[in-house]
């Protein structure tokens, strides 16, 4: 297996909008629903400065090499009537291909496996999302099934559940 590059994951700030800005444009939402009006884009900038407030979840930009190349998350969602953790994330394309993702993921877990509050971490990728159903099976998630989302609300999706026991040994 091929080393993964070395990446470190920063709490999103207030200066962080500018990468923001770059994952709202249609290489980077094409799975997501294409981008976002700026009204939408300020107001998510907002929660995801508040998240950690509320305990349930954080945001944060994948760094490397001192650059922002990234971002990845974990938030709270209700899945079959019970509460785990959903992640997402995004790589700006001219850092893609390179395992950053990868090892961003393996980050996370870290975070989330110290941080104890769900025993799952869940990934809901759209089926036709080859890069990120290629990362889920490399970082060490196990396929669940199929689930049906609206994304953004109003529209249908078709999504892969992945599932990573964050008490399993295996987990990264
Ligand atoms: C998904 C994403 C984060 C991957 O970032 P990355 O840093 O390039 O990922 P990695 O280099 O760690 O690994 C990507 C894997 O996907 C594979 N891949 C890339 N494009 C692919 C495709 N179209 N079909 C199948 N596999 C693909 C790569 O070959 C690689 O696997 P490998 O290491 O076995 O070769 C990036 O493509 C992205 O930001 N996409 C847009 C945002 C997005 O869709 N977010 C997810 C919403 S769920």
């Amino acid at each position: 297996m091929k080393p993964l590059p070395p990446v470190e994951l920063r709490r999103y700030a207030e200066d962080d909008l500018t990468i923001l800005r770059r994952h709202n444009a249609p290489e980077m939402t094409a799975y997501l629903g294409g981008p976002e009006s700026e009204e939408k884009l300020l107001n998510r900038h907002q929660r995801y400065l508040d998240i950690p407030d509320s305990g349930k979840g954080y945001m944060f930009v994948i760094w490397t090499d001192d650059m922002r190349v990234g971002m990845i998350g974990y938030w709270e969602h209700e899945d079959k009537g019970e509460t785990v953790w959903e992640t997402g994330w995004g790589v700006l394309p001219e850092f893609q291909g390179r395992g950053i993702a990868v090892a961003a993921i393996h980050e996370l877990v870290k975070k989330a496996r110290a941080d104890g509050t769900h025993r799952f971490l869940h990934a809901y990728p759209r089926t036709d999302n080859g890069a990120s159903n290629a990362l889920c099976r490399n970082a060490g998630f196990e396929l669940v099934g199929e689930v049906d989302f609206e994304y953004p609300a109003g529209n249908p999706i078709r999504c892969n559940d992945w599932q990573m026991d964050l008490q399993a040994e295996s987990a990264t």
